[in-house]
């Protein structure tokens, strides 16, 4: 039974402590969508002022949305729209403050002030989909929780690798992740925005 416990520390101690549990709960298993379902799950229920996080899968001409923890989001994105599309299209991370103020964002929910959208890529640079998460607070996500859930997707992606079916006895760290990071979750170039605690 999973048992959700707070984090604590500075934020990149409580990131490190959050992507020791995604690899635990990833260990040994490769199924896309049962690890999508899962991490989406024990983000969101780890991580406060989420209302939306989960997956779209590229399907070879747009995205699908996948596992997810949040209300019922809109089924398909094209690259040409959303935050989700321009992390996709351009292979960078978005990190938006105040969605309302981004050209072409699509409202799946209202409760949407900002979002952080990660494009993953699999180890041969190609689109695998992008992980997105939604807040209603504005600037909610500064660059910790860029680079913490940065090394989160990278982890995701390196579950889905075959050599890595019973990774658990050679978990990569954080900083290695996110030195993988570079190329599995596409680059980082965002504006930057307020600091947030992980946890108030
Ligand atoms: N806001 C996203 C759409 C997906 S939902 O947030 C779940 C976008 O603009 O691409």
């Amino acid at each position: 039974m999973f048992n959700a416990t707070s984090l604590s520390g500075s934020k990149p101690e409580q990131y490190a402590q959050l992507l020791e549990r995604a690899e635990a709960l990833l260990a040994g298993e490769g199924d896309r969508i049962a690890n999508a379902a899962n991490l989406s799950s024990l983000i969101y229920h780890t991580l406060p002022e989420l209302n939306w996080v989960g997956f779209y899968f590229f399907d070879g001409s747009e995205l699908v949305v996948g596992p997810f923890q949040g209300l019922p989001a809109c089924v398909r994105i094209s690259l040409d729209h959303g935050v989700c599309g321009v992390a996709a299209r351009t292979r960078q991370t978005q990190r938006v403050d105040d969605v309302h103020a981004f050209p072409g964002h699509i409202a799946c929910d209202s409760a949407s002030n900002s979002e952080l959208v990660i494009p993953l890529l699999d180890t041969n640079g190609a689109l695998l989909g992008v992980f997105d998460l939604d807040s209603p607070r504005l600037a909610r996500f500064d660059v910790d929780d860029q680079a913490g859930l940065e090394a989160l997707a990278a982890t995701f992606i390196h579950s889905l690798l075959p050599e890595r079916a019973g990774f658990s006895e050679a978990r990569p760290s954080q900083a290695r992740s996110s030195q993988t990071g570079a190329s599995q979750v596409g680059s980082s170039q965002t504006a930057s925005s307020p600091a947030a605690p992980i946890s108030s």
